[in-house]
């Protein structure tokens, strides 16, 4: 079971608070888009879910993991203790992570950069981790791609790529901060097409996107976050179309007419 469970996390940046008591549950094969303005908290959000960033306070939960900590019973005291940086590394490979910018290695080819991560993380032997890389190139679309180097691919290709190396540590759940932003128009659809597939076959998935159809196409949950706090959650349905505070409602406004003045100059 990988329910992910953020629960009252603070973090500030030079005494600036970030986050603010956020909760968040994103139940096990659920999906939800995380959405809100530039400078919200989103992208801080994710790290810490997957604890590239620590908490002030408050702690994240996949299952029974408290991420960055094990806990401990101390004369009957339930105390997070953190963990080392080997277990952490451990535990983070539960939790996968697409980021903007793809940051493939460019002097290696599709196989290699889908073997790195693996090989290091002690994966598989060499032949199964070679079926994963077949298997996870044909998922994104990309079968014949296994040779070829970041730089004769399409930007929306090196994204599935990227895709594909967050899956190759098989994790439990997959956060994606704004995959499709640094892409042209028309290759989009072929990375959220990616993350639907993900998200029929049952996997956990955590998505910050400006993608407002896709959203309300693939999530389960919206959670919608204004200066760093948690504005409002709800259903798609409720969330598009009866956003229940201001903040909600002038922000679709303004995403809601960006996408449609950009649909009038295609
Ligand atoms: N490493 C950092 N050091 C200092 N401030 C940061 C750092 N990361 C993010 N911030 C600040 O935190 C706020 C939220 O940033 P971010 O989480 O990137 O928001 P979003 O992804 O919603 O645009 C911004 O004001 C940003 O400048
Ligand atoms: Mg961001």
């Amino acid at each position: 079971m990988s329910t992910l469970e953020v629960v009252r996390v603070n973090k500030t940046y030079s005494g600036t608070p970030i986050l603010k008591d956020v909760s968040l549950t994103v139940e096990d094969g659920t999906v939800s888009c995380l959405l809100g303005p530039s400078g919200s908290g989103k992208s801080t959000l994710l790290r810490v879910m997957n604890g590239l960033v620590n908490a002030n306070s408050g702690y994240v939960r996949l299952g029974s993991d408290v991420i960055g900590n094990r806990l401990v019973e101390r004369r009957g005291v339930t105390e997070l203790v953190p963990l080392g940086s080997r277990e952490q590394s451990r535990q983070r490979r539960k939790i996968g992570m697409v980021f903007q910018q793809f940051n493939l290695f460019p002097h290696m080819t599709v196989a290699q950069n889908l073997d790195l991560g693996a090989h290091y993380a002690g994966i598989g032997s060499r032949r199964e981790r070679s079926d994963s890389i077949d298997r996870l190139l044909d998922l994104i679309g990309l079968p014949d791609k296994r040779d070829a180097y970041p730089g004769e691919l399409s930007g929306g290709q090196q994204q599935r790529v990227a895709i594909a190396r967050a899956l190759m540590v098989e994790p439990e759940v997959m956060l994606f901060d704004e995959p499709t932003s640094a892409l042209d128009p028309e290759l989009v659809s072929g990375v959220l097409k990616i993350i639907k597939t993900l998200s029929e076959q049952g996997m956990t998935l955590v998505i910050v996107t400006h993608e407002m159809r896709f959203a309300r196409d693939v999530a389960d949950q919206v959670v919608f976050l204004a200066d760093g706090s948690v504005c409002e959650t709800g259903t798609p349905a409720e969330f598009f179309t009866k956003p229940k505070t201001e903040r909600a409602r002038a922000f679709l406004d303004v995403e809601l007419h960006t996408a449609s003045a950009h649909q009038d100059t295609q």
